[in-house]
């Protein structure tokens, strides 16, 4: 409606003429508008018709006027704040009024702030905690803020975590970060994951992607219970948390699975398995990021459908599942992604980016492969974007269900380096052909291939 120059002009000259515009608009479209477009305001400003906003019947306008008000900060406005922060019932308004206190950064505002440490509202409790760190080094903030450690709101407790525990139990890492050991660069190794990460130091791989053996859905994986397949999964992703590096990222792939009925008067059995590890995950310490559902062709899947079709009959529904979950998880850290990044040397970033086409959604809609060695292994499309866009060239990336190697052969051409485990022998002599072919360009770390015997002898000597 106005234009930004305009608005700017009339606030710079600060002469009322704003004033007057602001009180000839008719609508709050205007009013907001203009708010919008106020940008910086010169210390003469007059800042009435704002004052007048603050109790204008639009949350919106309200919230626009504290925020311009705010960029003024002046201590004069402390009594007009907190006295609308009393009144205030809308959660945008009464958030950005707590930001306007914090941003007059003199001691006068510590009180208000500290009364507002005990809202019900856990995001005004975060934005009375921002205004306090200003004063970091105040013994007496210090002791209003540590004891929320303990509040009942996960975003509240992490920011204390971060600012007063954090960095404090941090472990430095035991190698720079791109760096991964030796040892482990190409290598697959012939037994249980489980034996083989007790070989494996802390802290040293970067990517793990990954498709656990399903629940009893293959002859490979026969387990007790559901409850005992959920333990084993639970078991190696937390020793794969062990071995991962400071804020780096598990890729599950997994599927709810059928257990097929034993009989017709039986009905078959769903394990909803991507939802029943989640929460196990997340309390061991791998931070949810996001899912991505990998969506096949209708043609490829089993077609659940057809009974449906021929009866029509509501509850005997049974769409044809054509999704798997492709759920991202990052080694919690109160470190930033961009500190991740900044680890590594500028030719290496440059060298990894992501070039050309590249999958904007979570929706990745890719062909199944089919194997003759192997029955369940990953489409070389879905591996190839998964390394790379959570892995730099020379990370060092892990698979500890390694099947057919995919994840080696693929890691390989992009110019990372794998580390494979895989239990059964037939698909450890199996992968041995596929991820030889093509041979490396860089012989500096040939695949080599161990058992879990030459592997342990190796770590000990
Ligand atoms: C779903 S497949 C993985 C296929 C692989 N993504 C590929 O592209 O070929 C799971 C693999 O995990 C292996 N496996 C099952 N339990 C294991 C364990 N405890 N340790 C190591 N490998 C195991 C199975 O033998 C199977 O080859």
């Amino acid at each position: 409606m106005f234009a930004k120059a305009q608005i700017e002009g009339l606030a710079k000259a600060g002469n009322g003429d704003l004033a007057l515009l602001i009180r000839q608009q008719t609508n709050n479209k205007g009013i907001i508008s203009i708010l919008e477009n106020l940008g910086y305001l010169p210390s003469t400003f007059d800042a009435t018709p704002l004052l007048e906003l603050v109790k204008n019947t639009s949350p919106k306008v309200r919230t626009l006027a504290v925020k311009n008000l705010a960029k003024l900060g002046k201590l004069e406005f402390l009594e007009v704040y907190w006295r609308a922060f009393q009144q205030e019932s809308d959660t945008t308004t009464r958030r950005e009024i707590v930001s306007a206190i914090g941003r007059l950064r003199k001691p006068q505002n510590k009180p208000y702030l500290f009364q507002t440490l005990e809202d019900n509202d856990p995001k005004v409790v975060c934005q009375a905690i921002r205004g306090l760190l200003f004063y970091e080094k105040d013994d007496s903030v210090s002791r209003r803020l540590k004891p929320l450690m303990d509040h009942p709101n996960e975003m509240v407790r992490n920011i204390i975590h971060k600012e007063y525990f954090a960095e404090k139990i941090a472990r430095k890492p035991t190698a720079p970060h791109p760096d991964s050991p030796v040892r482990l660069k190409n290598v697959v190794v012939n037994g249980d994951v489980r034996d083989v990460l007790k070989y494996v130091d802390d802290e040293s791989i970067h990517l793990t992607f990954t498709s656990p053996p399903y629940y009893n859905a293959r002859d490979y994986s026969i387990y007790p219970s559901y409850e005992a397949y959920l333990d084993f999964l639970a078991e190696v992703f937390l020793e794969t948390h062990r071995i991962t590096k400071e804020g780096r990222f598990l890729i599950l792939n997994t599927s709810p699975i059928i257990i097929p009925r034993v009989s017709r008067s039986h009905s078959s059995k769903r394990y909803p398995i991507p939802f029943d590890i989640h929460p196990r995950l997340t309390e061991m310490g791998w931070e949810f990021i996001d899912d991505i559902i990998w969506v096949k062709p209708e043609y490829s899947v089993k077609n659940r459908v057809g009974g449906f079709m021929q009866h029509r009959k509501p509850l005997g529904y049974k769409p044809n599942t054509l999704t798997e979950y492709v759920m991202v998880y990052r080694k919690q850290t109160s470190r930033l992604l961009d500190w991740n990044i900044r680890s590594y040397p500028s030719d290496i970033v440059e060298q990894s980016k992501v070039k050309g086409e590249y999958e904007t959604t979570n929706v990745w809609k890719i062909d199944p492969k089919f194997d003759k060695g192997h029955s369940a292994v990953f489409p070389v499309e879905l591996c190839d974007r998964v390394i790379q866009y959570y892995s730099y060239k020379g990370d060092l990336v892990f698979d500890p269900f390694g099947g057919s190697g995919t994840v080696g052969r693929t890691a390989k051409l992009l110019d990372r380096y794998f580390f494979l485990t895989e239990m059964e022998p037939e698909y450890f002599e199996y992968m041995q052909m596929k991820v030889r072919n093509p041979p490396l360009l860089d012989e500096s770390f040939p695949s080599r291939f161990l058992s879990l015997d030459e592997f342990m002898k190796e770590k000990t000597k």
